[in-house]
């Protein structure tokens, strides 16, 4: 229910084409109790008008599920790296400052390109290796112990947040990120999806790889699913390693 006279504020970077410059633009809208950042550009969107009397154009942003589960969302908001989904407005600093993700080429306004974190969990083949349609019957057990120390590692959303905090990701390391080390150590531990743990620990090897992690712990501090970034990290490192001195003495 909108509330008389007051009002939020917020400021949004906005940008036309991948290519074009940057601008502000100053929204203020009737303030309703409980809204979130997604539901606050809906709001805009509904008129498009900017603080002084502009008129312009919705803005855009990426979107899909609202629960913190897609992982499209993610934007800076007051400056922190934050989904706007589970971003509420009653509990933000006004104004509110809206910017795209830092690290990632934008697409439009608030919408950024994350394929390199898809095409980094591509080059480590994140994924359980069965195909077919025949009926393959059941897989290998899995200890429940395992089955639970796991289980966190398999909730990450793909949001890139833990890439956009990290100094470490950006072009001169060509470092992968958490993400992608995270979901290395879910499936070499699985116990179909570790016949190509050797091929994703040689991935993760040399440059850009799991030695480039500066151990800031920013990641750990941002995921928004609480993922343990470090230890999977510290894992990871120390099967590198010894994958390294495998490789070695055997080739
Ligand atoms: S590890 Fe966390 S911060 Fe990184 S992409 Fe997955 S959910 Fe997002
Ligand atoms: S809309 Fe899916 S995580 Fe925010």
């Amino acid at each position: 229910m909108a509330t008389a006279g007051r009002t939020i504020k917020v400021e949004i970077k906005r940008q036309a084409t991948p290519d074009s410059g940057a601008v502000t633009e100053k929204f203020e809208i009737p303030y309703r109790a409980n809204m979130n950042i997604t539901s606050l550009l809906g709001e805009i969107a509904l008129n498009p008008t900017t603080t002084e009397g502009k008129a312009t154009t919705p803005v855009a942003y990426d979107s899909n599920c609202l629960e913190e589960i897609c992982g499209s969302c993610a934007m800076l908001i007051n400056g922190k790296a934050r989904m706007a989904c589970s971003a509420l407005v009653d509990k933000l600093e006004q104004p509110i400052t809206l910017a795209p993700l830092s690290k990632f080429p934008v697409v439009r306004d608030l919408a950024v390109d994350r394929s390199v974190l898809f095409e980094n969990l591509k080059a480590v083949k994140a994924w359980v290796p069965v195909d077919g349609t025949y009926d393959l019957g059941s897989g290998p057990r899995q200890f429940p112990q395992l089955q639970e120390e796991l289980y966190p590692l398999s909730n990450c959303i793909s949001c890139t947040i833990c890439m956009e905090v990290c100094p470490q990701f950006n072009d001169a390391t060509g470092f992968v990120g958490a993400a992608t080390i995270a979901q290395v150590k879910l499936f070499n531990n699985n116990p179909t999806g570790k016949v190509l743990k050797e091929e994703r620990l040689r991935a993760l090897a040399g440059d850009g790889g799991v030695q480039e992690c500066g151990y800031a712990q920013n990641c750990v501090q941002a995921c928004p699913k609480q993922l343990p970034l470090t230890e999977a990290i510290s894992d990871v490192s120390r099967d590198v390693i010894v994958q390294q001195l495998k490789d070695f003495f055997t080739h």
